[in-house]
């Protein structure tokens, strides 16, 4: 999605000064300095993953005083437990005084309702002088473990109606992001900078 948006967004004549991938570089930083396991920040649990957790967050402060050179920060994240990761609400509290749009994939996809809440628990990170200019979500993949979390459930009780629409759920998810959620993010991302510009 990430690079799709900014593939959208220069061809529409917004300048880049920088892109980087959070999670992958917060992972990168902490294991530079020695942390094991850091790759794998948002599965870690225990002792280890607040280590990690730590230096993937110190990390992602780093990065956020990098987005400083920018007019505004386009943050991507994934949907985990109704926000965003650790790594990305720590890159959101360094944005002091930015403009900021954000966008994300969450696995449930059936409602605006949900995609509204989730960007307001996230957007909730941003420092108070921090200004919002907008944020757009669509659904995104999950993994087969789930799906056959809600297959377990199905066996369970073949009645069940809330399984049977997660694993619907899940089967529409595969096809997401699609190039429909590519230009609806974009569309919103250019009507906020276009806010902006007013
Ligand atoms: C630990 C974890 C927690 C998640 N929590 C949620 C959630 O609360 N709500 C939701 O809709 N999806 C949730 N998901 C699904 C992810 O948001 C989804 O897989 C992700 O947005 C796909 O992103 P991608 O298309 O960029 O790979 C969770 C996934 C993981 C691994």
């Amino acid at each position: 999605m990430a690079d799709a948006l900014q593939r959208e967004l220069t061809d529409a004549g917004v300048r880049f000064v920088a892109s980087f991938d959070l999670d992958g570089a917060a992972a990168d930083l902490a294991q530079s300095e020695g942390v094991k396991g850091a790759e794998n920040v948002e599965g870690a649990e225990g002792d280890e993953a607040a280590e990690n957790g730590q230096s993937a967050n110190a990390a992602a402060s780093a990065l956020a005083t990098q987005a400083s050179e920018a007019d505004v920060v386009f943050v991507g994240f994934w949907c985990d437990k109704g926000s965003c990761s650790p790594a990305v609400q720590h890159f959101l509290q360094g944005l002091a005084g930015k403009r900021v749009f954000l966008f994300g994939t969450c696995g449930f996809g059936e409602s605006d309702e949900y995609f509204a809440q989730i960007l307001e628990r996230v957007r909730a990170y941003l420092p108070v002088d921090a200004r919002f200019i907008g944020g757009a979500m669509c659904q995104g993949k999950m993994g087969m473990g789930v799906k056959r979390r809600y297959e377990g459930m199905l066996e369970k009780d073949p009645e069940n109606a809330q399984a049977r629409m997660l694993i619907d759920n899940w089967n529409k998810a595969q096809s997401h992001p699609n190039e429909d959620d590519v230009s609806r993010i974009a569309a919103a991302a250019k009507e906020a900078l276009e806010g902006i510009a007013e």
